[in-house]
């Protein structure tokens, strides 16, 4: 489309409709750059429009070339090996980085930060990690940085935070930001599988990696739990601030036990505040681990591959964001989402709200937190023992809400169910009781969220 129709098309909206193209580099061509790619054409026409100058791609970085030169979605198209050269590209204005790692897209976003390119980036691994460093950059470069994709692909969670809340008070935010394990345990709970069963399926469906230790450990939900916090909180979150816990433990007999109480076990990833006697925010947190949650809630329902959010504002109230949170197509509408707002902004002027962690409260970890716990034991079933054993979370004042005791022979589980308690004490009791001498074995310590 020529400059001259889009001005003449735009004739009836002052300020729009300039004309000017927006140059792009995208830097990385794999599941989530060619679709960006393959949309940016498919959508030309209406990008235009709502840009108000064509998006032109200047260039495609890539390790190597000739494995990509015949793709459909680069003819055309400039494919280069050199990616600092194409994002210093005068004719560039903003760089899409879809390349994944830490390292070497670091360097690049702020090689293209500095020479005043705003940037789109899907990688929350690099924005977890470095995220405070890239803002600045942003900032005093006076462009925008963008992350939609680095949480949750298409949902839209990062700018719901960055513009649809900016006005109220985030309290909490949990969410399902993991499609892998939650496939797994979905397919545990629903079809009684083991862990290991169901990480085959998920391998097998393409929805695991090769080497699937980020999903199951929870260091992907953990990147994505230190942004929205970040966001959430007006306070940098960093990934290594994140408490961290997979699903590797969790066995069909925690799905079970979860079952008959009505409740789902779930990879969350929680964001919450922490208040002071006056009931102000005295620190934050931000975790990931398996939870307890019961059956009738939001999260529970959220089954296969989906991610969902839940977000608790003081004015908005709750808010559930749910829907696909990986895959190409669905992380490239995320991209192409901000590319469209770094595009306009470059055509008319002005920047996207930014992160800003003016706020600074104190991050805290796992051991200042108070949850509820589910701790199921194998114990001697002899007379005394369910009084004994109960009280020693008496004597570390923690106080129970629920003790089911079931016999098979002389051995007897005990579950019980605390109320809120420290982490800490917790632990503390926990290892004392697997030290006691009627305790066989301590099989698991859930977490609660209710
Ligand atoms: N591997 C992630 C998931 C997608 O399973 O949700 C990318 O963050």
């Amino acid at each position: 489309m020529s400059v001259e129709s889009v001005e003449s098309r735009n004739g009836n909206y002052p300020g729009l409709g300039i004309g000017q193209p927006v140059g792009v580099a995208i830097l990385g061509k794999g599941t989530v750059g060619s679709e960006v790619l393959r949309l940016i054409q498919e959508f030309s026409e209406n990008l235009e429009q709502r840009i108000g100058g064509p998006l032109e791609v200047r260039g495609v970085a890539v390790s190597n070339v000739e494995k990509h030169k015949n793709a459909p979605e680069v003819q055309g198209i400039e494919l280069t090996d050199d990616a600092r050269s194409l994002i210093t590209r005068d004719d560039v204005d903003v760089v899409v980085e879809v390349i994944g790692g830490i390292d070497y897209p670091r360097e690049l976003v702020l090689t293209a930060l500095k020479a005043g390119k705003s940037v789109v980036t899907a990688n929350k691994a690099l924005v977890a990690a470095h995220g405070s460093e890239l803002a600045d950059a942003a900032n005093e470069a006076g462009v925008d940085l963008y992350y939609e994709a680095a949480v949750a692909a298409a949902i839209p969670v990062v700018g719901m935070l960055r513009r649809s809340l900016a006005g109220d008070q985030v309290q909490r935010i949990s969410g399902i930001v993991n499609g892998t394990t939650n496939f797994i345990l979905d397919a545990m709970a629903s079809t009684g599988a083991t862990y290991e069963e169901a990480l085959a399926e998920a391998t097998r469906l393409g929805y695991a990696e090769a080497d699937p230790t980020a999903d199951v450990e929870g260091h992907d939900a953990a990147s994505k739990a230190a942004i929205l916090a970040s966001m959430g909180f007006h306070t940098r979150v960093t990934f290594d601030d994140v408490s961290c816990e997979g699903i590797t433990k969790i066995t069909a007999e925690d799905i079970d036990a979860a079952k008959q109480s009505n409740q789902t076990i779930k990879l969350l990833a929680i964001c919450e505040r922490l208040y002071d006697e006056d009931g102000k925010t005295k620190a934050v947190n931000a975790r990931v681990h398996p939870t307890l949650i019961p059956n009738d809630h939001p999260l529970a329902s959220v089954d296969k591959s989906y991610n969902a959010i839940f977000v608790e504002a003081e004015a908005a109230g709750r808010l559930m964001f749910y829907g696909n949170g990986a895959g190409g197509a669905p992380t490239a509408s995320a991209v192409l989402g901000d590319l469209v707002g770094a595009a306009r902004n470059k055509v008319h002027g002005g920047r996207a709200p930014a992160e800003n962690p003016y706020a600074n409260y104190p991050v805290v970890g796992f051991d200042e937190v108070a949850t509820r716990y589910h701790v199921n034991m194998t114990v001697n079933d002899r007379v005394g023992v369910l009084a004994e054993l109960t009280r020693k979370f008496a004597e570390a004042n923690v106080s129970l809400s629920a003790v089911r005791q079931e016999e098979s022979g002389d051995e007897a589980h005990l579950i019980v169910v605390t109320h809120k308690a420290l982490e800490k004490d917790l632990r503390d009791i926990v290892d004392r009781l697997s030290r006691h001498p009627d305790v066989q074995q301590v099989n698991s310590v859930i977490r609660l969220d209710a």
